[in-house]
């Protein structure tokens, strides 16, 4: 039986490579451009049909987040939220989510992680199809030791998994999104931390590759992925994003639009939420959606 998918978007850490934006402000709360950073991973779950999440974060910042996303209900969504006393690693989401995820698919996302590009929804709602195992994906990067990365065999299967090796096998860094079947929970109770002291998501990745259910999806050059780890990252993808949305005039992230063309509200649910936005460019532009989907 397949198991319906919660989405967990982890927007915890101290974001200290952002010092001073972070010293009161959680980093997934920062501005990309014209929107906070975490509706940028959120909609990409939304985009893949994900609508019950569980978002992770610090005791402190919980409450700042619930006081943007509240509980879902007006996007069609639903939100939990589980606070993580102190940052341990990706993986340790899984564990302090536990109870929330218990018997479901898991699709993770980091809060910090943006997706814009042609492709990229049926990239996820592919993944989303997936019943067992778990489904990442590579992304060619210039410097891929920073990051996650696969070795592919010449048919596309993975051949290894490093965090952040010092000289890379491949040029194909690992995302911050992946789907699991719902053994994830109990692959993360398992898991010892690594040498930097957490508990690593390649970790967890490469329990799958061991038992054979680890599929590796490329995305290609038509998707950009970018994150806002430090001041310059930040900053680069705000302009990115500007660029896109005043070229084509369309929101890249905008979950109104998302969860109205989604289906998961009506008409009517658009409608309200035009009425109880303020008077803003961001109000013009889901009136225009409303009025042009008439
Ligand atoms: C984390 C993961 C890494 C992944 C990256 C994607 O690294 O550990 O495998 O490639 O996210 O953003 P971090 O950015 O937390 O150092």
């Amino acid at each position: 039986m397949t198991k319906s998918w919660k989405g967990l978007i982890l927007a915890g850490g101290t974001g200290s490579r952002l010092y001073p934006l972070t010293h009161a402000v959680n980093k997934h709360l920062l501005p990309v451009f014209d929107k906070p950073m975490i509706y940028y991973p959120l909609t990409t779950l939304m985009l893949g049909g994900i609508r019950d999440f569980v978002i992770v974060s610090s005791p402190e910042a919980l409450p700042q987040i619930k006081a943007l996303l509240g509980d879902g209900e007006r996007w069609g969504l639903t939100f939990t939220y589980v606070a993580q006393d102190k940052p341990g690693g990706i993986a340790e989401g899984f564990r302090v989510a536990a109870n929330e995820l218990a018997g479901h698919n898991v699709a993770l996302i980091l809060g910090d992680n943006i997706f814009y590009g042609d492709g990229l929804s049926k990239r996820i709602q592919e993944a989303a199809k997936q019943g067992a195992g778990a489904t990442i994906f590579g992304y060619e990067v210039a410097d891929p030791s920073s990051f996650g990365v696969v070795e592919l065999a010449a048919d596309g299967t993975a051949l290894s998994l490093e965090e952040k090796p010092k000289k890379p096998k491949s040029k194909w860094a690992v995302p911050g999104i992946y789907f699991y079947d719902q053994d994830v929970v109990d692959v993360a109770w398992n898991l010892k931390p690594s040498r930097r002291g957490e508990l690593e998501i390649t970790d967890v990745n490469r329990v799958y590759l061991e038992r054979g259910a680890l599929h590796v999806k490329t995305i290609g050059r038509g998707v950009a992925w970018l994150d806002g780890g430090t001041h310059a990252d930040l900053f680069e993808a705000g302009q990115f994003i500007k660029v896109v949305e005043e070229r084509t005039g369309l929101k890249v992230a905008c979950p109104e639009e998302i969860a109205f063309r989604m289906g998961f509200i009506d008409h009517d649910g658009l409608a309200e939420l035009v009425d109880d936005s303020p008077k803003t460019e961001y109000q013009k532009y889901l009136k225009d959606l409303l009025n042009r989907s008439r």
